[in-house]
């Protein structure tokens, strides 16, 4: 048994939604959040921009004695090479997120939003040619989605009507699956539902990484804990809206303890 949190980043709000089913799904086990909501938004910055910003983070939660990282942003997902930390499991977002499209498509036409810099690295679209190289991948970014999610307008007229401007071209492909590449994009789910209908299956990286942790603690790759003693949320830019937000995103679970930190 091992009681250590288990550290999970992002630029802001967004790695909330994943926080958020880690702990559905292993609620005896600890966590250490940070969102760097001093730099937010990452998607629109250069590779290198967020290839430091992401390093930095990484950093300060392994000062704070982790047992394992989980990037759970997207576009910092892109610029990590999980091999660089032999020392502790890390993860990130997008090989769980392409392997559950590959698992969950069944015309083999797949749809990815996200943010410019998931989109431009083609990420996604990598590695699902590479588990399925007959699958056709669409990709569209949506970067207004980012200031939407972070300032809480859920299922918001105008919302609803930026969702449709961004997705109407992409449903012209059949597409029969859309990951939300981008951690924010599930607060916003509503409004991206009402646009792709009943038929297209919408997958969140919260679902897709949750599955692989469970794996990896099935084989102890990660040791499990018996008792969960500390949610910690730590954010690098002090903000009222952001701990309100992150209460209401989190819901039904309890914050331990949220506090501003300096990288
Ligand atoms: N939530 C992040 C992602 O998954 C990025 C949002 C941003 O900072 O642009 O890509």
């Amino acid at each position: 048994m091992d009681s250590r949190p288990i550290g999970v980043f992002d630029s802001g709000i967004g790695g909330l939604t994943v926080l958020k089913e880690l702990l559905y799904q292993f609620p005896l086990e600890n966590f250490i959040y940070l969102g760097d909501t001093a730099r937010l938004p990452y998607g629109s910055k250069s590779g290198e921009t967020i290839r430091k910003y992401s390093t930095q983070n990484l950093d300060f939660l392994k000062s704070k004695n982790v047992k394992a990282l989980i990037i759970a942003c997207n576009s910092a997902s892109t610029q990590m090479r999980e091999e660089l930390y032999q020392e502790l499991p890390l993860y990130n977002v997008i090989d769980p997120g392409a392997e559950e499209a590959v698992r969950k498509t069944v015309t083999n036409k797949i749809g990815v939003i996200g943010t410019r810099a998931t989109v431009v690295s083609k990420a996604y679209e990598e590695k699902i040619k590479i588990l399925k190289p007959e699958a056709q991948v669409y990709q569209q970014a949506c970067p207004l989605f980012v200031p939407l999610a972070e300032e809480g307008w859920l299922d918001d007229p105008i919302t609803n009507l930026i969702a449709y401007r961004y997705l109407q071209g992409l449903l012209q492909n059949q597409i029969d699956t859309l990951v939300l590449g981008c951690t924010h994009y599930p607060i916003l789910k509503n409004s991206i539902a009402r646009v792709t209908g009943p038929e297209i299956t919408l997958l969140d990286s919260g679902e897709a990484i949750a599955r692989k942790i469970h794996k990896d603690m099935q084989t102890l790759r990660i040791q499990p804990s018996e008792k969960q003693t500390q949610v910690r949320i730590c954010m690098t830019d002090s903000s009222h809206h952001f701990i309100s937000l992150a209460e209401k995103v989190l819901l039904p679970f309890m914050v331990h303890q949220f506090e501003v930190i300096n990288l």
